[in-house]
């Protein structure tokens, strides 16, 4: 039977700019070709669970604009339900202008518009109240998270919390509504104020924190040196499979869909899940694009 997961979060068009090095400032610097993509981590991790299989509804917003029917368009292509999908005739669809340097690496610059627009009025209590799990992201407002996290609680759905990009501290009662938490070293700096290295002992310290915070689980996910999981007391690495990197763009967020399909209902098989987690998330650094870069379920059980 298919999962049932519901994705709160944002939908961006990407306009990708390819560049060999990131400019200095008042450098003026020719690019080396320029491409638009459906992206949005909310949409990139609706996306990344729908391919492996699952049945994913979609909460969140878009503008009365092209770049909305784009977007809604991009989702239902992929079988996801857009009907808790807003249009906001008020505030353009969201973009991310995103930097892309010829070593795979990213710089991005978002611009909210319709998923920092959403309020408490666009939550559908009878779409999370039928779900395993609800996923959140950081870009769309903290309230609406809070609430939508509160409602899942109610109605005994797990809860993933991706604190991205690290604009919110996270609140007592949000950790206490969160089920898993999956920064990245930044985030997790920002939410714990540990400075993050890749040495163990400092992951076990921020993962106590995060466990000191109520949430019971997390994953810190490390880039090329992989992710570092905390199941309660139990600690391991997932070492990341190797890849040539063309764009990076969304691999996160591969990895999150991906994991929280495998995880539903009830997280109890955390490891096999991270790991087909982080091959989900490999083939998506070796193809350009964020939605376009997602991998199917079949791709995976090929890899
Ligand atoms: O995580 C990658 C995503 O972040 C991009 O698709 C961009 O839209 C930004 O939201
Ligand atoms: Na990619």
């Amino acid at each position: 039977m298919a999962k049932k997961i519901v994705v709160l979060g944002s939908l961006n068009v990407d306009s990708i700019m390819k560049m060999p090095r990131m400019p200095l400032v008042g450098e003026t610097m020719a690019l080396t070709d320029v491409a638009t993509a459906p992206g949005g981590k909310g949409a990139n991790q609706a996306v990344a669970a729908a391919r492996q299989g699952a049945q994913v509804d979609f909460i969140g917003a878009v503008g009365q604009d092209a770049n909305g029917t784009f977007m809604r368009q991009t989702l239902q292509d992929n079988g996801v339900d857009v009907s808790a999908v807003t249009v906001n005739p008020q505030v353009p669809t969201g973009s991310a202008y995103i930097m892309l340097q010829a070593n795979g690496a990213n710089t991005i610059l978002i611009h909210g518009g319709a998923n920092q627009a959403l309020t408490l009025a666009d939550l559908d209590e009878a779409i999370i109240a039928q779900a395993d799990t609800l996923i959140a992201q950081f870009e769309v407002p903290l309230d609406v998270i809070t609430a939508a996290f509160k409602l899942a609680k109610t109605h005994d759905v797990q809860t993933v919390l991706n604190p991205a990009p690290a604009v919110y501290d996270i609140t007592p009662t949000l950790a206490s509504l969160t089920d898993i938490i999956l920064p990245n070293e930044t985030e997790a700096q920002l939410l714990t104020g540990i400075p993050v290295t890749n040495d163990e002992a400092v992951l076990n310290q921020v993962s106590d924190a995060l466990l000191a915070m109520g949430i019971p689980r997390s994953i810190i996910t490390l880039g090329d040196a992989g992710a570092f999981i905390a199941d309660g007391d139990q600690r391991w690495w997932a070492q990341p499979k190797k890849v040539a990197a063309v764009d990076t763009t969304a691999a996160g967020d591969t990895f999150i869909g991906t994991l929280a399909n495998e995880l539903a209902p009830d997280m109890h098989n955390l490891a096999q899940a991270v790991d087909r987690a982080s091959t989900a998330s490999a083939i998506a650094v070796t193809r350009h694009g964020a939605i376009p870069s997602i991998p199917t379920r079949d791709e995976v059980d090929q890899f």
